[in-house]
């Protein structure tokens, strides 16, 4: 199924914790502006997750939300976990780990772009540490780190198309020389390189000194592909150097619909229900979400320019201020959305289906 054929896609938007509902509600603000001037319908069902299922439903991921979102055309998320959920027997990111591993979102898009910085971390998703089997007993713990040939090919796919269409480059971040996960990651890229992408400059890294670089020196970089937890930690990094992560949104795409769009950021507890929160990042979320979820590149263009115009102006929360007046939350949203119509042009450009373009090759 391409996502682009429904008539009316459904968005399920499961908002979670913490800030997670503040940022979804302009999300669904701007969703609704962008629809009403390109002239389409999409169609936001509110469902719980994370922390606040577990409350309602004892569960992080229920089971009429998984229904739910496998229905869905895409997922828009907000935020999970906070501390009141810390003597939980289940926590609310164990239903974030369920939802990527049901949807098989794989290849996690998450793209920096700050002044002269325009890089994307790729960042596996359903594999490593993360998914391998784990124990905890009273005085030793362990957790199971494996990758398959398959599963690095898939994401390292995603990864040099993406850079076929950017700068044509890609840094493979690993740890080879101790991981046996890293030796056959590294294998396993270096070959895929020479048989399908031989125009794409392809580097790799050890983690550590990658990080430094990445810390001093973010503009050299394009594409950044890495396993999950070393993506999870050069991700926040990388948003770190990138402005901040009040501004890193995050696309996590499988070989179908629907793919997860949710910003990088977490819950922010301690901010929460003070209507102070960025809802950039979750807005540029949206805009992925329509570029890779519904195949509507010219929307997610438009949100992307209007975002732009919004920063350059000024409005901003507190997170991005110094010196002048930090807006709320929802002026930055209604910012967003005024903003957008003086960048909607090129409406009936559809991108190619990005799903059908991933598993062209297997
Ligand atoms: C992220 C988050 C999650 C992760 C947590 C909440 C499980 O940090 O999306 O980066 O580690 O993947
Ligand atoms: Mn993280």
């Amino acid at each position: 199924m391409s996502p682009s054929t429904r008539p009316i896609p459904i968005v399920a938007c499961l908002a979670g914790d913490g800030i997670g509902p503040e940022v979804m509600a302009e999300a669904g603000r701007v969703i609704d502006a962008a629809s009403q001037l390109f002239g389409i319908r999409v169609r936001q069902v509110h469902l719980p997750f994370g922390g606040d299922a577990i409350d309602k439903h004892g569960d992080p991921f229920p089971s009429h939300v998984r229904a739910a979102v496998k229905a869905s055309d895409a997922v828009l998320l907000g935020a999970v976990g906070g501390p009141r959920w810390d003597g939980s027997p289940v926590r609310p990111e164990a239903g974030l780990l369920g939802l990527r591993k049901e949807l098989d979102t794989y290849a996690n898009l998450r793209p920096v772009r700050h002044g002269a910085i325009d890089l994307m971390v790729v960042r596996e998703l359903t594999g490593g540490l993360y998914f391998g089997t784990k124990t905890l007993e009273q005085d030793v713990a362990s957790d199971e780190c494996r990758y398959t040939r398959d599963q690095i090919e898939r994401v390292a796919r995603w990864g040099f198309r993406l850079a076929r269409r950017r700068g044509g480059r890609v840094v493979s971040v690993d740890k080879a020389n101790v991981l046996s996960t890293s030796k056959l990651w590294r294998r396993v890229v270096t070959e895929l390189q020479a048989s399908e992408f031989e125009e794409i400059r392809l580097t790799h890294e050890l983690v550590d000194s990658f990080a430094m670089n990445l810390a001093t020196r973010p503009q050299d970089y394009d594409v950044v592909l890495t396993e999950n937890l070393f993506g999870d930690i050069l991700s926040d990094l990388a948003a770190a150097v990138g402005g901040g992560l009040g501004l890193a949104p995050s696309a996590s795409l499988g070989s179908e619909p629907p793919g997860i769009f949710e910003p990088v950021h977490g819950s922010a507890p301690d901010i929460a229900g003070q209507g102070e929160a960025n809802p950039i990042a979750m807005i540029l979320s949206v805009g992925l979400m329509f570029t890779y979820g519904l195949a509507r590149r010219d929307i997610g263009r438009t949100i992307a320019a209007a975002v732009d115009q919004v920063l350059a102006e000024g409005t901003a929360t507190a997170d991005q201020v110094s010196g002048g007046r930090a807006y709320a939350t929802w002026e930055v949203g209604q910012a967003v959305c005024r903003a957008l119509a003086d960048h909607a042009h090129g409406s009936g450009e559809f991108a190619a289906d990005p799903y059908g373009e991933a598993v062209a090759r297997g």
